[in-house]
């Protein structure tokens, strides 16, 4: 039912975050076509129900493969936290089967053993992901014997979306979250930005963590798995159009998103709106 044709890698966020991920994603495999979408009209997740996140999360997955894509990013934590195991596992073998629907959360914890000395980690991220512990969940499973201390900032991704993340306001909100969860576990040395809007934070969040903290922002590690997936699955990376092209879509007005979007990306970006649901 879904076009059968090669097409473009779909890379999805509830808004702007994602972009951290794409404009990565971008460097290490330019040569690629792209359709970004931004739930821009529906963001913020990070504070809605298991049961919502999952269905704006489907109804973009299904926009995507209507539009061609047979691999989508969920270039968002709280969708890769809340909704991306039951479509991979309940969805996908009856939507279609051949199409694949990828996470942040896997490629991160899979590189943290090389960073930590102490085997204590901390992760930011919305109140979602922290509350879904699926962090803690796909660490353990690598490295049980790993310490893992979540804090959900829900007050950073308005922050950056409504572009107070440099402004001296967004030092409040951001040591306020560093101390409690360094007073939680003073022996943290490493610490996952489990929200794709966080980097734009990095360096306040720098100012209130001792020097050596090691910052694990997620764009690198995922553009690295991806482009490894795509090696390791040829017969995906096939149905993969290569014209390094880029579309973007929001479901809020086009002018606002292009706006910000060339803030995040540091380039013009001409976005279209669309209508999910
Ligand atoms: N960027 C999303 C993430 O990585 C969160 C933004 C939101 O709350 O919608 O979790």
């Amino acid at each position: 039912m879904y076009p059968t044709a090669a097409g473009p890698i779909g890379i999805f966020d509830s808004g702007y975050g994602g972009l951290t991920v794409l404009s990565a994603i971008k460097r290490v495999m330019p040569q690629y076509d792209y359709l970004y979408l931004g739930d821009n009209a529906r963001a913020p997740y990070g504070g809605r129900s298991f049961e919502t996140v999952y269905q704006f999360t489907r109804e973009a997955v299904e926009w995507f493969f209507a539009r061609g894509c047979h691999l989508v990013i969920l270039a968002c934590n709280t969708a890769s936290a809340k909704a991306l195991r039951t479509i991979q596992q309940r969805d996908l073998p009856l939507i279609d089967p051949q199409r694949r629907v990828l996470g942040v959360i896997r490629p991160t914890t899979e590189r943290i053993a090389d960073l930590t000395s102490t085997g204590h980690i901390g992760v930011l991220g919305t109140e979602g992901t922290i509350q879904s512990h699926s962090y803690q969940m796909e660490i353990c499973k690598l490295h049980p014997q790993f310490t893992v201390t979540g804090e959900a900032c829900p007050m950073w991704v308005p922050l950056v979306e409504n572009r107070e993340h440099d402004k001296p306001g967004a030092d409040y909100f951001v040591r306020q979250h560093l101390e409690r969860l360094m007073a939680r576990d003073p022996l943290i040395d490493t610490l996952i930005l489990g929200c794709t809007h966080y980097p734009l934070l990095l360096e306040k969040i720098q100012q209130y963590l001792p020097t050596g903290m090691k910052f694990v922002t997620q764009g690198n590690y995922v553009a690295d798995s991806l482009s490894d997936y795509l090696v390791r699955h040829p017969e995906m990376d096939a149905k993969c159009t290569k014209a390094g092209s880029v579309n973007y879509y929001t479901t809020d007005t086009s002018d606002k998103f292009s706006q910000l979007a060339s803030l995040f990306l540091q380039e013009d970006v001409d976005a279209k709106q669309i209508k999910l649901g």
